[in-house]
């Protein structure tokens, strides 16, 4: 089934819940969503909305109870195995609040992690070159040029969110979905990760951004809000 292909990505009657004892914690109660390619959008809600939830339904990290996700309006249900992994792991690029980074790699081993995933030991073989440079060429516009042989712990929250950027990049994503990416920053180095996101959207790069502040989804081009369980219309 397809459904308005001029978005890039949309949602439509999105339902979630949890188990909770002999009861379920309904979370997204119809939500619906259509983010267009190039757009710059924030999602606010309050703590425990569901805001990470929808970002994981998204990007088809978890599924929803019933709902349809559409890719370049394709329903992501329909999508083969192959597919399906592509779309995890070269159409999204994934932020997240305590940037998930791997302390046993170094940051460069990190960002090339992206490309490793989807290839095979041949396919890595053949390509390991060009994704090395891209990487290299990753960090150097992220400004950790100085940092690629130190690993996560040995980074500040910001350098690490960086890093974090520059792995959700290296498969030229079609969509960034970031999760609270300043959630666990001071404000400045906060507003640092925002002006590298303000900057990905002037190049045409889409971009949707969960945030309960305020202040930090004021940047972002349209602000929608989850709330009871549904985007609310504004
Ligand atoms: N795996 C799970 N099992 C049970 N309940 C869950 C699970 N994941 C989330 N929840 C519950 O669902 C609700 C929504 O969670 P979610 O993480 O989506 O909220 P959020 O809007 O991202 O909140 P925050 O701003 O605090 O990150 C919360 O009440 C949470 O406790
Ligand atoms: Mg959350």
């Amino acid at each position: 089934m397809t459904y308005k292909n001029d978005y890039i990505l949309s949602c439509r009657d999105i339902y979630k819940s949890y188990p909770m004892g002999a009861t379920k914690l309904e979370v997204l109660k119809g939500a619906n969503l259509s983010i267009t390619r190039g757009e710059f959008v924030a999602i606010r809600g309050a703590s425990g909305s569901g805001k990470s939830t929808l970002l994981h339904i998204l990007g088809a990290l978890d599924m929803p109870d019933r709902g349809d996700v559409f890719f370049e309006g394709k329903d992501i249900d329909s999508f083969s195995a192959r597919q399906a992994n592509e779309f995890r792991n070269k159409k999204i690029g994934f932020v997240f609040q305590f940037y998930h980074l791997l302390d046993e790699l170094t940051v460069l081993e990190n960002v090339l992690l992206a490309r490793m995933a989807h290839s095979s030991a041949v396919d890595w073989l053949a390509c390991s070159a060009p994704a090395k440079s891209r990487a290299h060429q990753l960090l150097g516009e992220l400004g950790l040029s100085e940092r690629i042989a130190h690993r996560p712990f040995q980074l500040s929250g910001g350098e690490r969110q960086r890093v974090a950027i520059a792995r959700a990049l290296m498969n030229q994503p079609d969509v960034i979905l970031a999760d609270e990416p300043t959630g666990n920053l001071d404000s400045q180095t906060g507003s640092g990760i925002l002006e590298i996101f303000e900057k990905l959207h002037s190049v045409n790069q889409t971009v949707v951004m969960v945030t309960h502040d305020e202040k930090i989804a004021a940047r972002a081009q349209r602000v929608i809000r989850l709330a009871d369980g549904r985007i609310l219309t504004t």
